[in-house]
């Protein structure tokens, strides 16, 4: 396996995205940024970190439920200490999200408390949310539309402004894609958006991907793949897939292991939790 292969991404739409991003930054009250909780510095954009450098920002860290929450709640601190408010939430079950229009409060205090002084009704802050691919964007928009009291349906509704969408009565939401590239200079980083499906899973080839994986579950978390599949240190790559295909009957016929089989098997049983919460960025991977 190679960690120093270059990935061959597409420019020509993170550009467009970050103009775009750019452009309307100056309506905002307030940005949010998803991340994902399994790898919030894979899925972080230096380029937004820079854009947003002078604007209040928020950073959620979504999907939780899918990281190891020690490795999470020290890259948490990671980015506090790096002068971040910061907020963990499942945006799928809805777990802290009633927390967020609080934390905005929270960032936006002096500008609140200023507006109050004159008289002022505060009203709903503008935002922007902000994230790579899949990382929960949809997600949750519909969760903090669901807050309103005035809602019809689950569609947000729309504002007298046509392109802010109104989340409940907490938020405006510009209405842009908000995707962002993910930082994608290292090899490593690459491994890790494929490994949870953060980019598709033909831009790397499974094998390499599970190859990382595996390795990678080898070295942080070895007893749950000792747990899950019976693996044990010893096993080298060839023989932890032979291993998974012959225990999971992923064969082809003549009993050979089927490895398009085995790769899914692994990939799924990731994605799904069935090895627990798992991190892939901490600080001596990166
Ligand atoms: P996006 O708009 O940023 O692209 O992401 P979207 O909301 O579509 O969410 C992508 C997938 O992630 C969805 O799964 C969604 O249910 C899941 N998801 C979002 N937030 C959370 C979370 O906090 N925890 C967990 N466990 N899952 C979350 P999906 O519909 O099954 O899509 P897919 O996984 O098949 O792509």
């Amino acid at each position: 396996m190679s960690t120093t292969k270059q990935i061959q991404w597409f420019p020509g739409h993170m550009f467009k995205s970050l103009r775009e991003i750019r452009e309307k930054i100056k309506l905002m009250d307030i940005i949010m940024i998803l991340l994902d909780s399994r790898l919030p510095m894979s899925s972080m954009n230096p380029e937004i970190m820079k854009i947003t450098a002078h604007k209040p920002v928020i950073l959620l860290f979504n999907k939780m439920d899918l990281a190891d929450a020690k490795v999470l709640s020290i890259t948490e601190k990671e980015y506090q200490e790096m002068g971040y408010y910061t907020l963990k939430i499942d945006a799928q079950s809805g777990k802290n999200v009633d927390k967020i229009h609080g934390l905005a409060r929270e960032v936006l205090k002096d500008k609140i408390e200023k507006e109050e002084s004159k008289g002022l009704k505060i009203r709903p802050f503008r935002t922007m949310i902000l994230g790579i691919p899949n990382v929960g964007k949809s997600t949750l928009i519909n969760q903090l539309s669901k807050s309103s009291a005035t809602k019809t349906g689950n569609t947000p509704g729309v504002t007298k402004a046509q392109q802010w969408i109104k989340l409940g009565d907490s938020f405006e939401l510009l209405d842009t894609p908000g995707v962002l590239w993910p930082k994608f200079t290292d090899a490593k980083v690459g491994y890790h958006l494929a490994i949870t499906g953060a980019i598709k899973d033909r831009i790397l080839p499974e094998d390499d991907v599970c190859h990382y994986a595996l390795d990678f579950l080898k070295s942080y978390y070895p007893k749950r793949l000792y747990d899950r599949y019976g693996i044990t240190q010893d096993m080298d790559y060839v023989s932890m897939l032979n291993h998974i295909g012959n225990t999971r009957g992923a064969l082809l016929k003549g009993a050979e292991v089927d490895y398009d089989r085995v790769y899914q098997i692994i990939l799924t049983d990731i994605r799904g939790k069935q090895l627990g919460g798992l991190s892939f960025d901490r600080s001596e991977t990166l």
